[in-house]
């Protein structure tokens, strides 16, 4: 641990340095590890004039503005603003297919969002924040851009990821990403020493552009984020029941644009397939597929087909990472 307290202290060195003592700095608190780190971080470098941010994009999870919200205040002590952000990013959202395109709109609406929350803070304290935290990784930083002299050039980009590409150029705001040269290991120990409860920690990986990239197509469509939210609840629930969750890197359910017939309660139906996907990993970087016990998967994907109304079929991914990403989208 000595490395990590080492880089702890360097860090909050640099941000010293960096931050004037009459700047204001804006962090996005996603609720996961990596933001939940940075933001803590970067408190205790500057105190008070890290002002934290949660939005609500319509593309979180099952009861999750209501779960996180209450976490950071009771376990955290982080002073968050939550910005109800729904119709703002779904509206834009409307139509649009392009995996790609979709990763592009979240990051830009992220951005015109910390610009009015900065707006509204300069009104209130007198004076612009100057920078914005991101919980940016190593990993996120390769497979977006790729670091010169590692022979990939820009057009092997795998993903943009939100909060390293598409950002757009005339950005006001300046990035600190103090997590940039961590793995998702070594951000978990780093918390450790900065005490932020194991409830954070050992969450899994949840991506910025939430459940936009893993709704296929247009995620407006219908009542697929709800069908998610629910198909999701149901696994995750079942794998913490079955004390799994911390064995596993990341599961999650996947909703699919295209219907397949079924039989419910003798009736023909011609409803949704959602797939589940879990993982094991080091680092994100490459992954498993979990190999779940037959049971556990057949009480999950009946429990699934009885509850959530308009799915009548459940498939499982068994790829790794290579060939396949993590995320479906
Ligand atoms: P992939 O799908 O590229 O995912 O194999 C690797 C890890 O990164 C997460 N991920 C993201 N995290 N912003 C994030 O903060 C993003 O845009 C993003 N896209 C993927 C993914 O959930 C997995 O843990």
């Amino acid at each position: 641990n000595w490395k990590m307290e080492n880089i702890l202290d360097e860090e909050i060195k640099v941000i010293k340095e960096t931050v004037g003592p009459d700047e204001h700095v804006i962090c996005a608190l996603s609720g996961g590890v990596d933001s939940t780190v940075a933001a803590t971080l970067v408190h205790k470098a500057i105190g008070e004039r890290l002002h934290c941010v949660f939005v609500d994009n319509g593309l979180l999870r099952y009861k999750e503005r209501e779960r996180v919200m209450e976490t950071f205040e009771r376990d955290l002590h982080l002073p968050v603003t939550c910005v109800d952000a729904v119709d703002q990013f779904l509206s834009k959202l409307k139509g649009v297919t392009d995996p790609e395109v979709k990763r592009k709109i979240i990051g830009k609406e992220f951005i015109s969002i910390f610009d009015s929350f900065g707006h509204e803070l300069e009104l209130k304290i007198g004076k612009k924040p100057s920078y914005l935290v991101q919980g940016t990784l190593y990993p996120d930083v390769i497979e977006s851009c790729p670091p010169p002299g590692s022979g990939r050039t820009h057009s092997h980009t795998i993903k943009s990821h939100h909060n390293v590409g598409g950002l757009p150029k005339d950005m006001k705001l300046k990035l600190i990403e103090p997590l940039k040269l961590l793995f998702k290991d070594e951000v978990r120990q780093l918390g450790r020493i900065l005490n932020v409860p194991d409830a954070f920690l050992k969450r899994h990986p949840f991506p910025g552009p939430g459940l936009a990239v893993r709704v296929l197509g247009d995620v407006t469509e219908g009542n697929a984020l709800e069908v998610l939210r629910q198909v999701d609840e149901i696994f995750i629930q079942s794998i913490k029941d079955a004390g799994l969750y911390d064995s596993i890197w990341q599961a999650f359910a996947v909703f699919l644009p295209i219907k397949s017939v079924g039989v419910q309660g003798d009736q023909r139906t011609h409803s949704h397939v959602v797939a589940l996907r879990a993982v094991t990993s080091q680092d994100g970087m490459t992954a498993d597929w979990y190999n779940f016990e037959h049971q556990f998967l057949d009480n999950v994907a009946r429990k699934i087909c009885n509850s959530v109304r308009g799915v009548n079929r459940v498939v499982q991914d068994i790829t790794s990472k290579p060939p396949s990403t993590i995320e479906w989208e």
